[in-house]
């Protein structure tokens, strides 16, 4: 079993339709670059610009009824950038949890983080520590921080210690399902997304949360993201509330 894996999964996908709003929505934050472009600034200004909106959405969650909030922030695919975006994310990165911890925990949030660390610097990492220690024992709004996450490399990952499991004979191979292979996820505390929201019209999912998605209601939309407000998450949240999710079975 993975080592961190005593904490209960709660799945996303058992109720029959969406009566209400979503209770997980994730986002995938996307456009900061063309915004900038389009003051005819750096890429990085944009960045700044998107992180300062994620404050307003967080704090948005508790009277939309959004209990867990899922944001991506770098992708195992955004190390092809040029060197001084990169460096200049991570320093953004390292500012933000510094600069936000104290209010975060004011507010209740619970951060964790999602994503493979050990490409991150010491000092980035210590903080991404800092910060889910400094909020465990809150129990408000559950926000997690995709941070170099990929889909693909968090299943692979997830593969390589449910692998080392079997061939330590902890797990038999007979007993790993659909059940068993998101205990090795770093997601597995969390339930599904409901509600996956892409932000600058494009209409992919960049090796997002390629299991937990699976069944997953989608919007893309047109705002780029430092554009995105509390008004337009609570529309889309609406939205959600008229949604038929069947999971495969036939309307009632
Ligand atoms: C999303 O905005 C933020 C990250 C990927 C870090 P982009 O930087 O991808 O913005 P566009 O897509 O170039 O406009
Ligand atoms: C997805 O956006 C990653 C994040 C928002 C962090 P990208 O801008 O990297 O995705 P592509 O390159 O358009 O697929
Ligand atoms: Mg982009």
């Amino acid at each position: 079993m993975p080592s961190d894996s005593n904490t209960s999964t709660e799945t996303g996908t058992s109720g029959a339709q969406a009566l209400s709003g979503p209770r997980h929505v994730a986002i995938i934050m996307d456009g900061n670059g063309r915004w900038a472009q389009a003051r005819g600034r750096p890429r990085l200004f944009g960045h700044h610009a998107g992180a300062r909106r994620v404050r307003e959405v967080v704090s948005c969650c508790p009277q939309l009824g959004v209990k867990y909030l899922t944001i991506f922030a770098f992708s195992t695919e955004n190390w092809k950038r040029t060197q001084v975006e990169v460096s200049g994310l991570m320093s953004l990165f390292r500012r933000y949890i510094s600069k936000e911890m104290k209010a975060l925990a004011a507010r209740n949030v619970r951060v964790r983080f999602i994503g493979d660390r050990l490409r991150l610097d010491d000092k980035l990492v210590q903080l991404m520590d800092d910060l889910e220690l400094e909020t465990a024992q809150n129990d408000g709004t559950h926000l997690t921080i995709a941070l170099n996450y990929g889909g693909r490399d968090e299943v692979a990952r997830a593969t390589r210690r449910l692998a080392q499991d079997v061939a330590d004979g902890s797990l038999l191979p007979q007993d790993v399902d659909e059940e068993t292979l998101p205990r090795y996820l770093d997601t597995h505390v969390l339930p599904d997304p409901d509600l996956v929201i892409r932000t600058s019209g494009e209409a992919r999912i960049s090796n997002f949360l390629l299991w937990q998605s699976a069944y997953a209601e989608y919007e893309f939309i047109d705002t780029l993201w430092p554009d995105f407000t509390a008004e337009e998450l609570g529309r889309l949240c609406r939205r959600f509330g008229g949604r038929d999710r069947r999971f495969g079975a036939v309307a009632t």
